[in-house]
């Protein structure tokens, strides 16, 4: 079973580019995207329900330098999952950010309330404009148990 919570379509594209690897399988596949370093709201609620079951958690971020945060994030959602179930594992990539972001970015940086890495921050919006891009999606599938 695939299921997939997506607000502005890069999750989407991740259920989209598995969905027929994963039709028949008696694992629960969930997509999910990241809000406040954890899954949107919506998707830790499903999790929520779930019991003696086998889950595939996969997942996209606005930030993605690193496997570390990505790491991060899995551990954080498997917080809000029932320990009867197996998370049998996981892949996330970076998604890229509506243009309201960058806007904030670039107003925050003009202001005297700028953090130190704004620069690092608009970098990091671009970066995420080219996700999910065709590796990621071949990533995932290569990932998919
Ligand atoms: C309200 C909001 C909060 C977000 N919080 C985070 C966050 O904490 N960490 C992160 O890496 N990305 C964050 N993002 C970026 C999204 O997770 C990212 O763009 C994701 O790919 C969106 O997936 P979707 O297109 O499937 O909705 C946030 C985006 C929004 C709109």
């Amino acid at each position: 079973m695939l299921i997939y919570f997506s607000q502005t379509g890069n999750t989407q594209l991740l259920a989209q580019a598995i969905k027929k690897n994963v039709e028949n399988s008696d694992i629960i596949y969930v997509g999910f995207w990241t809000d406040k370093g954890n899954a949107s709201e919506e998707a830790l609620d499903y999790l929520k329900t779930l019991h003696h079951q086998k889950i595939f958690l996969f997942g996209t971020a606005g930030f993605g330098k690193s496997e570390e945060y990505f790491k991060r994030i899995i551990n954080k959602v498997k917080e809000s999952i029932d320990s009867t179930n197996e998370v049998v594992g996981s892949f996330m990539c970076q998604g890229k950010m509506p243009d309201s972001v960058l806007q904030r970015y670039l107003s925050l940086k003009e202001s005297d309330k700028a953090p130190k890495n704004i620069d690092l921050l608009i970098e990091n919006y671009y970066e995420a404009l080219n996700h999910p891009n065709e590796e990621d999606l071949e990533n995932l599938k290569k990932a998919i148990v």
